[in-house]
């Protein structure tokens, strides 16, 4: 039996964004009908769901409130490795519609799939994203985030289409002719990740064009972690309005949050069809909103795979709703697995970037290296000047400038170089800025 999505009674039927601005108790109302389905959907339809149910003494049977949800295992990744690829599904493959998989670091990839219903779920959280960003029908939409496998694409692309805006699939790569359409078809919407925003800013610059007078006036930008900082160097670059969309694939994609651009200030969670809880990574207790911690995510309407309390390893706090009813996250400036632990001290990468913006002669490119000599951490830094030929000349003394705010506001030492313009590789997708060439210990 598949889902039918009924709306809250206080809720707008003819309005297909009311639901954004429902009451509290009307959304909690509805997520604990949906989490009462979603979890009889994993332990009926999923082996996996219902061996992991069962082997922590839950049953769907005895859910009650949103607080039972506490009492349900996690789910990582691990278990998307251990049942590549399809024993995590609650429904049989020919309902399958759509499959979607990330690339593992390690052999094979995490296997997503989709109903024809999920895949109308996911469009309408892009829609309603866009339309929170400042899109609106009729707007086009420049989509460089990568198509295929990866979610950004085709998740951007379905939900750019629903919302009624004309969508330009470049998908990513290809810089220069990136460029070149954007100027011909003057989107006012571009859709990609902040890093190959900035490789897009290079390639304008190259060419002789002013961004600031391109036809880009939002700019929706996610699949990794970016600072603030990086949004004002963004904004200020094409004058536009930079904001945040965040998702993944295990939960569905691009999507499950999104800033609205009249307030930028942290995602609003589209909490009807993804149920968020904070939790302490060390003790795996949940924790009072406002509390940073783990990110975990339960859906609420998906069919093909639903995904009970999936340990993201994002790191962020849960905030009450501002632009819209539905809470908040944090911006997400890391996830746990990109924590450097640095001679006793964390450092996330956003960290360094901040501080690399700080920097009025060093563009915002940069990669981090750490190593061991005599048993010692070290990290290096490696950054561009900004002004093509200049790494020589102010290269030492932003070099020394930059070791130096690293060292007064995160508190570690770093070694750091400063090199030639476009010696940085440059992404086409989700920037790697971390190369850990550390010897296990
Ligand atoms: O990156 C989905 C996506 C595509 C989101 C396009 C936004 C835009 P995955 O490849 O499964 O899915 O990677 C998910 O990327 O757990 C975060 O660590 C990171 N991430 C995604 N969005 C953001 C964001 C897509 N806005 C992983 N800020 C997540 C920080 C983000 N990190």
């Amino acid at each position: 039996m598949l889902f039918r999505r009924k709306r809250p009674a206080g809720v707008d039927p003819a309005d297909p964004y009311a639901i954004e601005n429902a009451s509290r108790d009307e959304i909690s109302a509805l997520q604990l009908q949906r989490l009462q389905q979603t979890l009889k959907r994993a332990y009926d339809g999923s082996p996996f769901y219902r061996k992991h149910f069962d082997a922590h003494g839950v049953s769907p049977d005895n859910v009650r409130s949103l607080d039972d949800l506490s009492k349900f295992p996690f789910t990582v990744k691990q278990d998307l490795r251990d049942n590549y690829p399809f024993g995590m599904f609650a429904v049989p493959q020919d309902q399958i519609a759509r499959l979607h998989a990330s690339s593992g670091t390690t052999g094979k990839p995490t296997v997503v799939a989709y109903t024809k219903n999920d895949i109308d779920v996911w469009s309408e959280v892009v829609a309603r994203s866009i339309r929170a960003a400042g899109g609106r029908p009729g707007d086009i939409v420049h989509v460089a985030y990568g198509y295929g496998l990866f979610t950004g694409g085709l998740g951007a692309h379905y939900g750019a289409e629903r919302l009624g805006c004309t969508v330009v699939p470049i998908s990513g790569g290809m810089t220069e002719r990136q460029v070149m359409l954007i100027e011909d078809f003057k989107p006012k919407i571009i859709m990609v990740t902040p890093s190959y925003m900035l490789s897009i800013l290079d390639a304008y610059r190259k060419a002789g064009l002013d961004p600031r007078a391109s036809s880009l006036k939002i700019g929706i930008f996610g699949a990794e972690p970016w600072t603030n900082a990086m949004r004002q160097e963004i904004e200020q670059a094409f004058d536009m309005d930079a904001t945040d969309i965040y998702g993944l694939s295990e939960i569905i994609g691009p999507g499950v949050s999104q800033e609205c651009i009249e307030t930028k200030d942290g995602l609003h969670i589209w909490e009807d069809h993804f149920y968020p809880e904070v939790i302490d990574p060390e003790t795996g207790a949940v924790l009072p909103d406002g509390e940073l911690g783990e990110l975990v995510f339960t859906s609420l309407t998906k069919e093909a795979f639903p995904i009970i309390r999936y340990r993201t390893r994002d790191l962020t706090r849960l905030l009450p709703g501002t632009a819209r009813t539905m809470r908040r996250m944090e911006k997400v400036t890391g996830r746990s697995d990109d924590m450097i632990i640095l001679r006793g001290v964390n450092v996330f990468p956003s960290q360094i970037e901040e501080q690399i913006i700080k920097c009025a002669d060093l563009a915002p490119h940069y990669e981090i290296e750490l190593t061991r000599d005599d048993r010692l951490d070290k990290m290096t830094v490696r950054c561009e000047c900004r002004t093509p030929g200049s790494a020589l000349n102010v290269g030492p003394a932003m070099a020394s400038e930059l070791s130096h705010h690293i060292k007064s506001v995160i508190g570690v030492s770093a070694r750091v170089e400063v090199v030639e313009v476009g010696q940085i590789a440059r992404s086409e997708g989700k920037a790697k800025r971390v190369t850990d060439l550390r010897p296990p210990r």
